[in-house]
């Protein structure tokens, strides 16, 4: 679908569809919609008036005038209550939309900038056309009947003296959303056709497809066994030894900063698979461990938005890819691993793979490219979907400045993510008697023992770690999102790499 922005009055605008909005609790239309509404006589005020509709967000109204418009339909969305409209409000008023365009088939949809009378004109124009973006997403490759696709999508400002910003925000939104959807394919990917060499070959597209400039910036390598050997990454080729499929680690640099300037490493977990190995996993849900890859997924989309976005700044995403299997060569609990750094870690149980293959991840990031600060993403604990469930992302980290700057960032763009505490008392539990580390902490706080474990192989690299176990994949559609993967963190990621 292509997103564009155009200065016009949406009246004389030719398209399938035109979408205006109201907030709730509005007694009568405002902005772009009375203007609609008085060229269409006054069916949007009447039905406010009478009961039908009310402004609640992702409520919607369908009209077909039969005069005052260059277009057909008109389409009314709610966006709640005005003072509590956020920009994720602006994201989240445009899934309905799009659902509402493709039941109709629709080839152009015109709307206006949600919520421009709330927050600011052109960081509701970022959110709306990111929204448009991420509900277009589709993945039907393995269904006979495919999902309308929509053509293009039109956001349509009125003010001229708006104009300028409100466009930049929609260029932004729609380069954000490319790259989201891009890793959110990735994700959906059943995991025998994305096995560690495949997902390393689709790295090596990171930065095509987004413009030759931000192309010639980005350069990718894939490390396979033979390097990882002589670099005795002992925990990639651990967990990779259970399966046929070779490990790889994919090291991908874009430089948007001045030269010289600083890395900031963006370390993803890349399991294509995770049986849990010989710790084997109950078969219910297991066909959910195709996303375990989602953490290095959204470093890489990650990296492909700022490309995208011309941010200036060194990014590094560092993924390790193998697959998490159980067979006669696996490795086994009871194993003890000499990892990159040289520590040793005790193995309970080979379903706690993930921070294995990050930690020698975070190694070799640390002494290749000695960043300024890393930043990891993981789907990493079960116990983080039952300590925050599916509304925040589990976050902790070493630097406080980097924290707070990360909360900021949640903020402003609507991914939210909460600080869990990363106390010395919890090293206690990852402390083994056989050799350094353990890889599990016991029952208590696993979110947190996880990332206990992680920060032994930052070596005081300013470091915050976000556990997605619960955010990247959606169930069932709510809060603007479709079922399957959200492309979690990488809005906020973005938000924080961009101010
Ligand atoms: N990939 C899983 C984490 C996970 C579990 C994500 C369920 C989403 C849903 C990870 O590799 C894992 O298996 N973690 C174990 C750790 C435990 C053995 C300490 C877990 O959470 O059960
Ligand atoms: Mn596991
Ligand atoms: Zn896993």
């Amino acid at each position: 679908m292509r997103i564009d922005c155009i200065s016009a009055d949406i009246r004389a605008v030719k398209a399938d569809m035109v979408v205006v909005n109201l907030f709730e609790g509005a007694k009568r239309p405002g902005g772009a919609a009375a203007v609609v509404d008085a060229a269409i006589g006054g069916a949007i005020a009447a039905a406010v008036r009478g009961g039908d509709f009310s402004g609640k967000l992702g409520e919607t109204l369908s009209l077909r005038p039969s005069r005052g418009l260059s277009s057909p339909r008109v389409l009314v969305v709610g966006l709640g209550k005005k003072e509590k409209f956020t920009s994720d409000h602006a994201r989240q008023a445009v899934l309905p939309v799009l659902k509402e365009a493709k039941r109709l088939k629709l080839s152009t949809v015109a709307s206006v900038v949600h919520g421009a009378g709330g927050i600011d004109p052109g960081i509701a124009a970022r959110f709306c056309a990111l929204g448009a973006a991420l509900s277009a997403f589709a993945f039907d490759r393995f269904k006979e009947e495919k999902a309308h696709r929509v053509a293009r999508f039109l956001f349509v400002e009125r003010d001229a003296k708006a104009f300028p910003t409100v466009r930049a925000g929609v260029s932004w939104g729609a380069r954000v959303g490319e790259a989201i959807n891009w890793g959110r394919s990735l994700v959906a990917t059943p995991p025998a056709e994305l096995r560690p060499d495949d997902l390393a070959r689709a790295a090596r597209g990171v930065g095509r497809g987004i413009g030759a400039a931000a192309a010639r910036k980005v350069r990718v390598r894939v490390l396979g066994r033979p390097e990882l050997s002589a670099l005795k990454a002992g925990g990639i080729l651990a967990v990779a030894k259970g399966s046929p499929a070779p490990p790889r680690l994919v090291v991908a640099e874009y430089r948007g900063g001045s030269p010289g300037s600083p890395w900031t490493a963006l370390v993803g977990k890349g399991v294509t698979f995770d049986t849990g190995g010989i710790s084997l996993k109950k078969w219910e849900g297991m066909e959910k461990m195709k996303y375990d890859m989602a953490g290095g997924a959204g470093m890489l989309a990650t990296l492909r938005a700022s490309a995208a976005l011309g941010i200036r700044r060194n990014l590094v995403a560092v993924v390790p890819c193998v697959e998490n299997m159980p067979s006669g060569t696996a490795y086994r609990p009871g194993d003890v691993l000499r990892m990159m750094s040289g520590k040793t870690v005790e193995i309970l149980s080979t379903d706690a793979e993930g921070r294995l293959i990050l930690a020698d991840a975070m190694t070799y990031a640390v002494r290749k490219y000695r960043p300024k600060e890393m930043l990891d993403a993981a789907t990493l604990t079960g116990a983080c979907i039952v300590a925050l469930g599916s509304v925040n992302i589990g976050m902790m980290g070493n630097d406080g400045g980097m924290l707070s700057r990360m909360k900021a960032a949640s903020a402003a763009s609507g991914e939210k993510a909460w600080e869990l505490p990363l106390h010395e008392e919890y090293f206690e539990q990852i402390k083994s008697d056989i050799g350094e580390l353990k890889n599990i902490g016991g029952g208590e706080a696993g979110t947190i023992t996880a990332a206990r474990f992680l920060q032994e192989f930052v070596d005081g690299t300013p470091w915050v770690h976000f556990d997605i176990a619960g955010t990247a994949w959606v169930e069932k559609e709510r809060r603007g999102y479709a079922p399957g993967p959200s492309g979690a963190p990488v809005r906020l990621l973005v938000q924080y790499l961009s101010s």
